[in-house]
């Protein structure tokens, strides 16, 4: 694993299409990633009674629907493959909980020098849309673990001033696919290779056809680095604050754009090169030719890198990404440490109050709040069950959906709610959702056979066809199944019918 990152961290050729001009998606093999974490791993997370790590349902065949309670405790494999064949289960922040998934930011980080996050996304077979289509803010690297995943991958959509380019087809927003062009790569994953998709770089993916009717696991690494500051644009933004000009947005042309959004150069926060006097002199040389085309202009001919208060705002800035970089790392060490002799994709239940890492006990805390504040105030008119249809889209919102949407566009809260207020058109009279229904919602939220009775009841399109059988799990040799690799027609549209909209 170790020996992986680090090739890929020194390749000239992956820089070029994680940081050059000709940022581009890619495969690789890499047998080493399956079999990582199995469905048994991810039940022993699942099933702990304190969760701390947010673990939700996606119903992406009604329209890119999140279920809005969190999963109850899922105590067997059955009842995982039972709700599997409803949509896509995701984990987030695996590597504070799963010791292989912080084996996995540890190495990466290491060999990247960048903050990193492992995701983990479950999904039945046949699902047609595991993922709608989207952009995410950093950039990944997937590894299938088990089973296969269709991926279409297309180059970033053209700006607009409605929308971020790095939240597309999120919170609200839709991305629609004339939007998309062709597909840059159009590719079935399987167990044992990787994929690189560049931050920004529209995706949506299936299970449909992939020649399995095994579960596929993936598990998710992102790199951050716009989403951490570790990008060209946080360096530019302390240069300007060092030279006494204002922060701006930079944002004279979409290639510049794109370009500020880059790493900043890989390995120069190695500790080695930090506790060179000299790194720093030639990280500012470095920098400024970089962002010469943004910052020079204003400097009128001097070499920005020479300036006193130049040097030390860049010194205090690497300071922060360093501690920022030994925290993350202290808490994954933690993690692989904790779990002990209790197998490779042993779970680390550790919660806030025992763990020893600062970093990873606020994870722990905040995810403990969210999760209450999920349970919490369950009453009709609370607002997470509350929907209008956006006239702009015709799409069920919550007003957290629009103010997200309003947010991510760069416009005002107020301006959301004139919105949510004006021109959105209630679903439920008085926006009263039924009681029944959140009676069910909220008995969903806290026991499996009650959300599985939920979703039989309300989302019965949804559910596949296809049971996958434990036995046949446990024997399934990817190899044997593996598909010819092919390239395909675009992903079949969403579902028309809205998730639970029209029922009651
Ligand atoms: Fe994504």
């Amino acid at each position: 694993m170790e020996d992986f990152f680090t090739a890929l961290a020194s390749s000239s050729s992956f820089r070029r299409c994680w940081t050059g001009q000709t940022r581009t998606p890619f495969i690789l093999p890499a047998p080493f990633v399956e079999g990582l974490l199995s469905l048994t791993d991810i039940v022993e997370g699942l099933s702990a009674p304190c969760r701390t790590c947010e673990a939700a349902l996606t119903l992406t065949d009604g329209g890119d629907f999140r279920c809005p309670i969190s999963l109850p405790p899922i105590d067997s494999l059955d009842d995982l493959l039972e709700v599997l064949r409803f949509g896509t289960v995701f984990l987030n922040t695996a590597g504070l909980h799963w010791k292989r998934a912080a084996e996995i930011c540890l190495a990466a980080s290491s060999a990247f020098l960048f903050p990193t996050n492992v995701n983990v996304y479950i999904t039945g077979p046949e699902r047609m849309t595991s993922t709608d289509a989207h952009t995410d803010n950093h950039d990944v690297i997937i590894l299938q673990t088990a089973g296969a995943k269709h991926w279409q991958i297309f180059a970033p959509p053209p700006r607009n001033s409605q929308s971020h380019p790095l939240y597309r087809g999120k919170h609200g927003d839709k991305l629609l696919l004339h939007e998309l062009g062709n597909p840059l790569l159009d590719v079935v994953l399987h167990a044992g290779e990787v994929l690189f998709v560049p931050m920004g770089f529209a995706h949506l993916t299936s299970t449909q056809g992939t020649g399995h009717a095994g579960v596929s696991v993936h598990l998710t690494l992102g790199l951050s680095t716009a989403d951490y500051n570790f990008c060209l644009n946080g360096l530019r933004t302390i240069l300007l604050e060092q030279i006494g000009r204002p922060s701006d947005k930079a944002e004279t042309s979409s290639q510049l754009w794109w370009h500020l959004l880059s790493p900043v150069p890989v390995g120069y926060l190695a500790p080695s090169r930090l506790r060179c006097p000299s790194a720093h002199a030639e990280y500012l040389q470095h920098l400024t030719k970089l962002l010469e085309a943004t910052i020079f202009p204003w400097q009128e001919g001097h070499d920005l890198g020479e300036l006193p208060e130049v040097q030390m705002g860049v010194s205090k800035h690497l300071e922060q990404q360093v501690e920022s970089l030994t925290m993350q790392a202290e808490a994954y060490a933690e993690v692989v440490a904790g779990s002990g002799n209790d197998g490779p994709g042993a779970f680390y239940a550790a919660g806030p109050s025992e763990t020893r890492s600062q970093y990873r006990q606020s994870m722990l805390i905040h995810q403990l709040a969210e999760n209450k504040r999920k349970r919490d105030a369950t009453h009709a008119g609370d607002l997470r069950f509350v929907k209008r249809i956006d006239p702009r889209d015709g799409a069920a919102k919550t007003l957290a959906d629009v103010r997200q949407y309003y947010a991510d566009s760069g416009l005002s809260a107020d301006a959301a709610d004139q919105h949510w207020i004006s021109c959105c058109e209630s679903i439920y009279p008085n926006d009263r959702p039924p009681e029944n229904l959140m009676n069910e919602l909220v008995a969903a939220s806290e026991r499996c056979d009650a959300l599985l009775n939920f979703l039989r009841r309300r989302t019965p399109h949804l559910q596949s066809d296809i049971a996958v059988e434990r036995n046949e799990l446990a024997a399934r040799c990817d190899w044997e199944l593996r598909a010819e690799r092919k390239s395909s027609e675009r992903l079949g549209k969403p579902r028309e019918r809205r998730v639970w909209d029209s029922v009651d």
